[in-house]
């Protein structure tokens, strides 16, 4: 490996990552299992007899969905929505475009929404009121991540996992440039240039 640009082999795939890797674990994957257990829980206790359609927002929000719904013992439905709001960077543009909209009408329904992680806060300020004008009987929001002393719009989060610094991560489903989503936990890039780049696979052998 050389200092910037090491050919590093991910999924069979060779593929150029520069001077960026998993600097450091900040939430494990045994941390993430019991918050979302946890989560389940109250979801299950606030949605007994009523009918629950989850939306998961993609692509992100992925890997929560599936662990999170397993832990909610009720009958639910799933939908997916995918929005696009950062452009294989670590910041924000802004901009909140949708790239696949739900299959189900929602009117009537009681529609909570599933993130991965509230940082700037535009995609649910657009989630939100777009989700809004299609008359849900609720609507509400369960999200893993929370960025903390972000400057963002407020929103009531009924259900939420960890506070986290205002840093960008990975893992879990969170990806840089698309990479590291298969991650087990979640971990904070360190993207400093002077950083010498690991092999993607550190960024595995960590969680063992
Ligand atoms: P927001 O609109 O800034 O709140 O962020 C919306 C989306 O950006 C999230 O659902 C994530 O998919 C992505 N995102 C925000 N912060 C991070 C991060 O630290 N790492 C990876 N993706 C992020
Ligand atoms: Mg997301």
């Amino acid at each position: 490996m050389g200092p910037t640009g090491s050919t590093v082999r991910t999924l069979g795939r060779i593929r150029k990552v520069s001077g960026v890797r998993v600097a450091k674990i900040l939430i494990t994957a045994e941390e993430i299992e019991a918050k979302l257990a946890e989560m389940g829980a109250a979801i299950t206790r606030d949605y007994e007899g009523r009918d629950l359609l989850l939306i998961g927002v993609l692509k992100g929000a992925f890997v929560v969905m599936a662990d999170l719904a397993r832990h909610i013992k009720l009958p639910c439905e799933t939908d997916f929505m995918a929005v696009s709001s950062y452009h294989g960077g670590t910041h924000s543009s802004g901009v909140v475009r949708i790239l696949k909209d739900l299959d189900e009408e929602i009117e009537g329904r009681n529609v909570l929404i599933v993130e991965d992680i509230i940082d700037t806060g535009h995609t649910l300020k657009y989630l939100l009121r777009t989700l809004a004008v299609r008359k849900p009987a609720s609507l509400s929001l369960a999200a893993l991540l929370v960025k903390d002393e972000v400057d963002r719009p407020h929103f009531d989060i009924q259900y939420e996992g960890f506070h986290i610094p205002p840093e960008f991560v990975v893992g879990y489903g969170l990806d840089y440039d698309e990479q590291y989503r298969n991650l087990p936990y979640i971990g904070v890039m360190d993207t400093s240039s002077e950083s010498t780049p690991h092999d993607v696979q550190d960024g595995f052998s960590l969680a063992d």
